[in-house]
């Protein structure tokens, strides 16, 4: 039976830090399946537009700012149960309260950069993977 997905984004502060490999393996050793994958930078209209959820937030600003001030790595991710096991993987958005092993306590810096993005549904999953992917460039 084939997984369900989330959508993840390798966020600028854990791509500046050359953190690249070492979370794609704690992704890829935790049963992710790989299904779609690229490294690209965002504008600030793209940023706006996949945040919007966020925008009378105090911190937007500063969260698109972020997002836009390096390359980042997107991709699609296929496992059972994907969107919460990947949830648990990178642990809490705040890396001070992030579990041990955790992908945000290993490689976040802070609230703000918290080294990768998570889907927190299947919904968000589907939208958030259509945002950055034609059908044609999920190969996995
Ligand atoms: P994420 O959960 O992937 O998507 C929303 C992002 O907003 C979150 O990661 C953080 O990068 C950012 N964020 C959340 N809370 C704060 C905050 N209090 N201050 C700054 N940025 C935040």
């Amino acid at each position: 039976m084939a997984g369900s997905r989330t959508f993840t984004m390798i966020k600028p502060d854990a791509v500046e830090a050359n953190h690249i490999g070492h979370i794609l393996a704690k992704i890829t050793d935790a049963g992710f399946r790989i299904v779609a994958m690229k490294f690209t930078r965002l504008s600030r209209k793209d940023a706006e537009i996949f945040y919007a959820v966020h925008k009378e937030r105090p911190f937007f600003g500063e969260l698109v700012d972020y997002m836009i001030s390096g390359p980042i790595v997107a991709a699609i991710l296929e496992k059972d149960n994907a969107v919460a096991d990947f949830r648990e993987l990178i642990g809490a958005t705040d890396p001070s309260e992030a579990a041990e092993g955790t992908i945000r306590k290993l490689y976040a810096e802070s609230k703000a950069k918290n080294a990768v993005h998570g889907s927190d549904s299947d919904e968000n999953a589907a939208i958030e993977s259509a945002f950055h992917f034609s059908g044609r460039e999920e190969v996995g």
